[in-house]
């Protein structure tokens, strides 16, 4: 029986729907009980439930690639020993079931617990595991995970630890430590925890990483940016898939500096947040192809318009040996000195990663394994948005990084929109591919160069003519729209493949929002045990309250442990304020006395 077909042992007949226990919380088979300042954020429903379709999937790949590693071994011993008929098939393959534990199942790392349920989740929902630990640096969460897994029963699959989590990756990277799988989920920013992340991972093991910073990431603070992730971020409508490309990019920097490198199996932009979902090898040959793999990215400061500059190149020596490769510089800059559209200057960002960021065969997999009727997968919560996110991802054009939305577009030249359908059916019958970005319901991944989408907004302005006095010299309007229309374009007549299957299937594609007042909940923002009170409210006098706090002697040990977890979660948010409060000051000083 294959691993997806197996049912859980632990799936109770009737599924628990209401909570008659209002000190409980309950996702699927998980039961938290509430109760001390432990952080939950139920909206994060959907990227635990992906999580586990992602590593039962992987598991399930992990065991075929031993299978097949096994054969091969199996038939080099049988041609040494001359044998007559050698082994063509792989051994059968081992049939897990979730709850159970496994010797040759995955230890798992989650690094940052909190409560604990997602580890629970994962040792309810995860057929083939070994051992899972569920670390927190907070004493208090440590308490809770621990109550928690007693109270699930799962205490023979998940192990608490009680440790900063960059101490206890950098102990784990002995090859008998090591981890299949390591999951990073932290509030906010996700760098520091990478280092030791890719360390004590196991060849081709599987790491997941959150990054919840995403006004950061999306180009609201470069200067930021740069410092937590090494790429300098542009103010874009793609800024989502952006987003996801910087921190591939930072995993990949990180990787290279030990002679790792990533292949990324899923990319995903939801909700406040970014989700990566990515294998880690060993192997320096391959490290070399990473430059080939980043690019600079232009961005014209008047119509928007951009353009990737890869860092490096590579080809194949010739066409008799095609695995010798040979690695090279690009010539640039990729633009003018001026935009050649509007005569504008450009920004310059990046690096991001720019090679494909899903596995289109992975997410197949994945996306057969959650509609599979058989599998337990296909009654995760989130099942239907996931595979709606997952459609989409399976539809976007892999070799196209980032995205353009008609209406930007549109804006920069003060048109009238042209509506998606129409828009996508004019390239596609102009010869060029579109896709949509899961990341953004609004864009237009295109391999049309940005001079045929200006042109074809051109031919648009034909039909709904720009008034006169928009057309004011030296604005990136008029010297658009200033040029000659090189072709018509088709709108009317749709295409074909204009409206996506997934579109079609009115699948559920883009999330609404889940909750009010729902976000990342950052810090202490929803934490259990504690009355949620608004932002603004809370945040009153909020450093005073934490300085007279800091006066106070810590009761115990204990504390000291909390206060450390929430310090450095808070440093982030404490920096910009301090940074805006110094800025005054700093000003000051730096004015000319008299
Ligand atoms: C966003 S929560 C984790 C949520 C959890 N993964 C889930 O799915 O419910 C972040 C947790 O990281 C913990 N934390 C912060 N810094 C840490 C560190 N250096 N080492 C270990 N845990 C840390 C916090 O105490 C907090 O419980
Ligand atoms: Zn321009």
């Amino acid at each position: 029986m294959e691993v997806d077909e197996v049912q859980r042992e632990t799936a109770p007949e009737t599924p628990i729907v209401a909570n008659p226990n209002a000190n409980i919380i309950t996702e699927r088979n998980a039961q938290i009980i509430s109760g001390g300042n432990v952080f939950y954020n139920p909206v994060q429903e959907f990227n635990r439930d992906l999580s586990i379709a992602v590593i039962n999937v992987y598991f399930q790949q992990l065991v075929k690639e031993r299978a097949e590693k096994a054969l091969k071994q199996l038939q080099r011993q049988q041609k040494q020993q001359n044998a007559e008929t050698p082994l063509s098939t792989p051994p059968p393959i081992p049939s897990y079931v979730a709850g159970t534990q496994y010797e040759d199942g995955l230890r798992i790392l989650e690094a940052l617990a909190a409560t604990g349920l997602r580890s629970i989740r994962y040792a309810q929902e995860i057929a083939g595991v070994r051992q899972i630990i569920a670390n927190d640096l907070s004493r208090q969460a440590v308490e809770s995970i621990n109550t928690n897994m007693e109270h699930n029963k799962v205490a023979h699959l998940i192990e608490s630890s009680h440790a900063d989590a960059m101490t206890l990756m950098y102990l784990s990277t002995a090859p008998q430590k090591r981890f299949d799988v390591v999951d990073l989920d932290p509030y906010g920013c996700p760098n520091r925890f990478l280092d030791g992340a890719l360390q004590c991972l196991t060849d081709g093991g599987l790491l997941l990483v959150t990054a919840t910073d995403m006004a950061v990431l999306a180009g609201n603070a470069p200067e930021s940016c740069y410092v937590k992730y090494g790429s300098v971020p542009l103010r874009m409508k793609c800024c989502h898939e952006m987003a996801l490309r910087i921190l591939l990019n930072c995993i990949a920097t990180h990787a290279n500096r030990h002679g790792k490198y990533i292949e990324p199996l899923l990319s995903i932009s939801a909700d406040f947040y970014v989700r990566i979902f990515l294998r880690v090898y060993s192997g320096q040959a391959q490290c070399k192809l990473s430059m080939s793999k980043q690019s600079w990215l232009y961005q014209c400061t008047g119509c928007e318009t951009f353009t990737l500059q890869p860092l490096g190149t590579v080809r194949s020596k010739s066409a008799e040996q095609p695995h010798l490769l040979k690695f090279g510089l690009p010539t640039g800059p990729a633009v003018n000195s001026r935009c050649e559209h509007c005569s504008h200057r450009h920004h310059l960002g990046g690096p991001i990663w720019s090679a494909p960021i899903h596995q289109t065969s992975f997410v197949q997999q994945l996306l057969e394994a959650v509609q599979s009727s058989t599998s337990p997968l296909n009654a995760l919560g989130t099942q239907r948005r996931i595979v709606g996110v997952l459609s989409m991802v399976q539809e976007e054009l892999p070799d196209v990084p980032l995205y353009y939305t008609p209406d930007k577009l549109c804006c920069v030249l003060k048109l009238e929109i042209v509506p998606m359908l129409k828009m996508r059916s004019a390239l596609l019958h102009a010869g060029y591919r579109v896709s949509y970005s899961h990341a953004n319901k609004n864009s237009l991944k295109t391999d049309a160069p940005p001079a045929v989408l200006w042109d074809l907004l051109r031919c648009w302005s034909k039909r709904h003519p720009v008034r006169e006095n928009r057309l004011i010299p030296g604005t990136p309007l008029q010297a658009i729209l200033s040029q000659p229309c090189s072709r018509d374009y088709e709108f009317d007549e749709l295409h074909g493949e204009a409206n996506p299957s997934s579109r079609r299937q009115v699948l559920s594609r883009f999330q609404q929002n889940p909750a009010p007042h729902w976000g990342p909940g950052t810090r202490a923002t929803i934490m259990i045990g504690e009355n949620k009170l608004p932002k603004s409210y809370r945040n009153q006098n909020k450093k005073q309250q934490r300085h007279k706090a800091a006066q106070q002697p810590a009761a115990h040990e204990d504390d000291v442990d909390e206060l450390q977890a929430r310090q450095l979660n808070e440093d982030e948010e404490d920096h910009q304020l301090e940074l805006e409060e110094q800025l005054p000051a700093k000003q000051a000083k730096l004015a000319p006395t008299a």
